[in-house]
């Protein structure tokens, strides 16, 4: 949540962080600001969209070769111009962006304010800043020390930018909990929250740790631990290029991203499923095969779509390895003390793999001795590198705010690895290990299938734009996509949705249905078919409108239901990489069908960096 850009070199400043401003909106859109050094230090921002800032800037002074920019998503203090970053301290000597939350903020504002100190804004950040130029001016020390003793008397989470009239090529950067990235250029430094505001001026990046502060300068990187000793910056390689990043000719991230899926799938299951060899490679899985074959127990740990591919791979294992699972919103495991065993092992599932919540309950779970394995989007996240060993889902950068190519990754991958663990134990026939594989193989021809048409999925989201709540049921390996689907309709289109196992209906939900209320069924041919036949004739005697995805050439579904959308046949196992892709394009055309930003639905961030 929110992102921060910085550059210090010999280009102009602004432009390099109005770019990666925008690059990084996905995290947060509530306001956006820039602070620029040269002869002074400005500070522009503005409430808004960063188009918002860029208009509200025209014909104003913006030179200069350092500066710091930041795109919000609001947690102290509502969105307004003044709640915006940059913030300035009191003597207007330092500036200062910063992603994350101060929890003790309070008694250090009252100490503050006893002290003569005033604030502009609501914001934990300004309280921050001040409290860091109080130590300054008391301790007579410099801004990196002064810094250092802030940081350690702080509770909270942060990433921080802050530059000082005193130094004007130098930013001073910290962090703990939310990333950051620096990229190396030739005589110069770029900085961000992930590497797409940098991957157009070099791939060279460090990644900065937990209690790291960075000294930056357009020739020189000082990586130093909070104790004051120099670390040694591990430089790397970004394998990440330019066009991923960017709408290629679609309307919208998130058209693109459901389109890209064929592709995307094809990607993480390239090189590791051999079906002609009866193979899976995953060097992850490989190398610690015992810990997960012989686990007494797998939690899974995740947040929201991620939650939903966690509770699909429960059905999964517990189905093709026979280990028991327990998926929990890493929310609630967090904070309830959750029972953990040596030998335990933990699936971490998340897209950007710094979702604050996930990473904050994996830190606790490996200090009481379980097996962290990951399954994340982005390399070299937070997540990816507390695990213990992993894989990666392979889906390229995510820019929607909502999930869908990094979803389907995810099952990918769990998929193939419910089937190692399983082959690997014993659990499941080689006749059924190498038919699944087949069928896991032949999906992303099938995705692209669905993919090619999509008008009718267009014409149903206009019939049913208006309607004010809906239904999605789904029973065994569909229930899950039942929840997705809800999920992504509430996220895009701001109508009321709910996920139910669809024979959970009787117990309550029923009530609602009425010849107002579309219901979703995911409905494919599955071992629960016969069920759900009649759960759609329950709805229909109540005159329901039934929407349902059903399996291509199905006909008993199709005549029960008002509109159908297709897929191809494929095992209830592999099926939800299916069923999944009607419903993120009909959450999407509603959305559009409502004039709504569907990259950038209201309140919501892409990157969950604070509890
Ligand atoms: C929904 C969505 C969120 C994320 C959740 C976890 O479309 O994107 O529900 O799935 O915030 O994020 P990650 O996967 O990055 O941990």
């Amino acid at each position: 949540m929110c992102g921060i850009v910085g550059y210090t070199g010999y280009r102009e400043a602004y432009p390099v962080i109005i770019k990666g401003l925008k690059r990084l909106e996905y995290r947060g859109y509530d306001s956006s600001g820039v602070a620029l050094l040269n002869t002074g230090l400005k500070v522009y921002k503005k409430k808004g969209k960063v188009a918002e800032l860029e208009e509200d800037v025209i014909g104003k002074d913006l030179h200069g070769h350092i500066g710091i920019g930041h795109t919000r998503w609001a947690t102290h203090g509502e969105p307004s111009d003044r709640n915006a970053h940059p913030h300035l301290s009191n003597s207007g000597n330092l500036a200062m962006i910063h992603n994350g939350i101060i929890e003790n903020y309070v008694p250090i504002k009252n100490d503050l304010l006893k002290k003569g100190y005033s604030f502009k804004s609501d914001t934990d950040t300004e309280v921050l800043l001040n409290f860091i130029e109080d130590i300054q001016q008391n301790n007579n020390c410099g801004l990196e020390e002064a810094l250092r003793i802030a940081l350690k008397r702080i509770v909270g989470a942060y990433c921080i930018l802050l530059i000082s009239k005193d130094d004007p090529e130098t930013i001073i950067a910290a962090r703990k909990g939310s990333p950051l990235v620096i990229g190396i250029g030739k005589g110069e430094h770029f900085l961000a929250s992930d590497a797409s505001p940098i991957i157009e001026y070099t791939k060279e990046v460090v990644y900065v740790n937990d209690y790291e502060i960075a000294i930056i300068r357009p020739d020189e990187l000082i990586l130093k631990n909070l104790g004051n000793e120099k670390q040694t910056p591990f430089i790397q390689k970004l394998d990440l290029e330019l066009a991923a990043i960017e709408k290629g000719g679609y309307s919208h991230f998130m058209l693109k991203e459901i389109h890209e899926q064929s592709e995307t799938i094809h990607d993480c299951l390239r090189g590791r499923l051999l079906p002609e060899v009866g193979k899976i490679m995953m060097g992850g899985i490989e190398n610690h095969i015992d810990a997960l074959k012989n686990a007494p127990r797998i939690l899974i740990v995740a947040c929201g779509t991620s939650w939903h591919a966690g509770l699909l791979a429960e059905y999964m294992i517990e189905e093709l390895c026979r280990i028991p699972v327990e998926v929990e919103y890493a929310s609630e495991f967090r904070y309830r003390n959750p029972v953990i065993h040596k030998g335990d092992v933990i699936i971490a599932i998340s897209q950007s793999g710094e979702t604050a919540d996930t990473l904050v309950a994996l830190e606790s779970a490996k200090e009481k001795g379980a097996f962290i394995f990951g399954v994340v989007n982005v390399v070299g996240s937070s997540i990816a590198r507390l695990s213990h060993a992993g894989a990666y889902t392979h889906a390229g950068p995510e820019i929607g705010v909502a999930s869908t190519k990094a979803f389907t990754g995810q099952i990918t991958v769990l998929t193939m690895m419910a089937l190692k663990i399983g082959f690997a134990k014993g659990t499941i026939t080689n006749e059924r290990y190498l038919q699944l594989m087949n069928d896991l193989n032949a999906v992303p021809e099938k995705v692209a299938v669905i993919l090619k048409n999509t008008s009718n999925i267009e014409r149903i989201a206009e019939k049913y734009k208006d309607a004010h709540d809906f239904l999605f049921l789904g029973r065994g390996y569909n229930f899950p996509i039942a929840l997705e689907g809800a999920l992504k309709l509430k996220e895009i289109s701001y109508i009321h949705a709910e996920g139910y196992p669809a024979a959970e209906m009787k117990h309550g939900p029923i009530a609602l249905v009425d010849e107002n209320l579309p219901v979703v069924f995911v409905a494919t041919k599955d071992s629960y078919y016969e069920k759900i036949v009649s759960n759609v004739q329950e709805i229909k005697a109540r005159k329901g409108k039934v929407i349902a995805v059903a399996t291509e050439n199905d006909t008993v579904i199709p005549s029960m239901a008002d509109d159908v959308m297709f897929v191809p046949d494929a095992d209830e196992i592999i099926a939800p990489l299916l069923s999944v892709i009607p419903l993120q394009l009909l959450s999407y055309f509603v959305g559009i069908a409502k004039g709504y930003d569907v990259d950038k639905p209201r309140n919501l961030a892409k990157s969950v960096t604070v509890e």
